[in-house]
């Protein structure tokens, strides 16, 4: 399949490029104030064939051997005002897009963007959510918008469910596969979960209430998303809760930036021992992004191992990590779902924190991980079809 840096913006053009002695200035079509791009950063960046390979997007151009005083011979912009050709005066030659120079400043958006379409709609006590994001799973098997639709749910709302799901281990293996390869853990590639069973010791293999966390704060790569298709349920209690990091992160920030910044800062370690195996990883409560967003929400006190700090860090972080659980666990702040067999419950384990209320009876779950990577590949994918399928 030939790939494409343009699917996400066909109507930026060039008004006007002018050569400078350290590079090219560009003037774009939006009016916006014009950019400078060095000789040898327009050279590392080619959209020709030449210099980047067109099937696979890899970089061809030996970047480490192109010289520091490259100049240009030539410069033409093509009708269409898309595309510029430059001869350089080693007698080689470069084209760029419109859709690279633009992109890579931000002015339109990258491929590589993900853009739900619902935006990210955060949800709590003082936002709550009017209606479940749900789809079916025959829809999902075999239609793309729906399947589309089933990602840009866990991307909006951070959780979606999945109705009508047969309670096999296999139609739940081709839910997941259908999303993509799953990720594999210490739990295995996919997992049962009930009391019943005592393939780990963890507190998720009990009846007894959990209190809302994220999984796998042990691990360097926690698991992006985690999905659980209720298998067979005979008994009282037991539903899942969700609770947004999000929305936690965005109220802390508001009422207490002090605690909010302390748990941006301190990184916690998680562990897990079981014979065999001793995993740790260590990351802030609130991970930022370069954009000094929150993109990954990380709270698991049943994993939290030993961390000794400074006197004066120490309270400052028993006490916003207090006041996080203090949110986490207000019931106004949760969504409360009760799984019964038919429903499959994934949910964003960067944002979303799950716990379960504790039940009697029988319960059995089967489920999986997927990794962030696995699902934001997914989605960037199937809203690139649809981009070109609506052009
Ligand atoms: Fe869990």
């Amino acid at each position: 399949m030939r790939r494409s840096y343009d699917a996400n913006n066909d109507k930026m053009k060039l008004a006007n490029v002018s050569s400078l002695p350290e590079g090219l200035e560009v003037q774009f079509s939006d009016n916006t104030d014009p950019l400078l791009y060095s000789w040898f950063w327009l050279r590392d960046h080619g959209v020709d064939s030449d210099s980047l390979d067109p099937d696979t997007l890899q970089r061809k151009v030996n970047t480490f051997a192109i010289p520091s005083d490259l100049a240009p011979r030539n410069i033409d912009v093509d009708q269409s005002r898309t595309l510029i050709h430059i001869d350089w005066v080693d007698g080689s030659s470069t084209s760029m897009s419109v859709d690279v120079l633009s992109g890579v400043e931000g002015r339109t958006p990258q491929p590589h963007e993900l853009v739900p379409y619902k935006g990210c709609n955060v949800w709590d006590s003082e936002s709550p959510l009017n209606d479940m994001p749900t789809v079916a799973f025959p829809k999902v098997m075999s239609c793309e918008k729906s399947l589309l639709e089933w990602l840009e749910n866990i991307a909006s709302y951070g959780f979606s469910i999945v109705d009508e799901v047969p309670s096999s281990d296999q139609e739940t293996d081709s839910l997941a596969e259908r999303l993509g390869p799953v990720q594999q853990t210490l739990f295995g590639r996919m997992w049962h979960l009930s009391a019943e069973l005592v393939d780990h010791g963890d507190s998720a293999y009990s009846t007894q209430y959990l209190e809302p966390h994220t999984d796998g704060t042990y691990y360097h790569d926690a698991p992006g998303l985690q999905m659980f298709n209720c298998q067979e349920f005979d008994g009282k209690g037991g539903e899942s809760v969700l609770v947004d990091g999000f929305a936690i992160a965005r109220r802390m920030q508001r009422d207490d930036p002090e605690a909010y910044e302390t748990l941006c800062e301190i990184r916690v370690p998680g562990h897990y021992l079981e014979p065999g195996v001793h995993v740790r990883g260590e990351r802030p409560v609130f991970q930022l992004n370069d954009s000094q967003q929150v993109q990954q929400v990380s709270f698991n006190n049943y994993d939290r191992a030993p961390m000794r700090l400074p006197p004066d860090q120490e309270q400052k972080f028993y006490r916003a990590y207090s006041l996080f659980h203090e949110y986490a666990n207000d019931q106004k702040n949760w969504i409360k779902i009760p799984l019964r067999p038919g429903k499959t419950l994934i949910f964003d384990n960067w944002r979303v924190l799950h716990g379960r209320m504790g039940y009697v009876g029988k319960r059995v779950f089967y489920g999986c991980y997927h990794s962030r990577a696995t699902f934001e590949s997914r989605l960037r994918t199937l809203q690139h079809n649809q981009k070109l399928d609506i052009s």
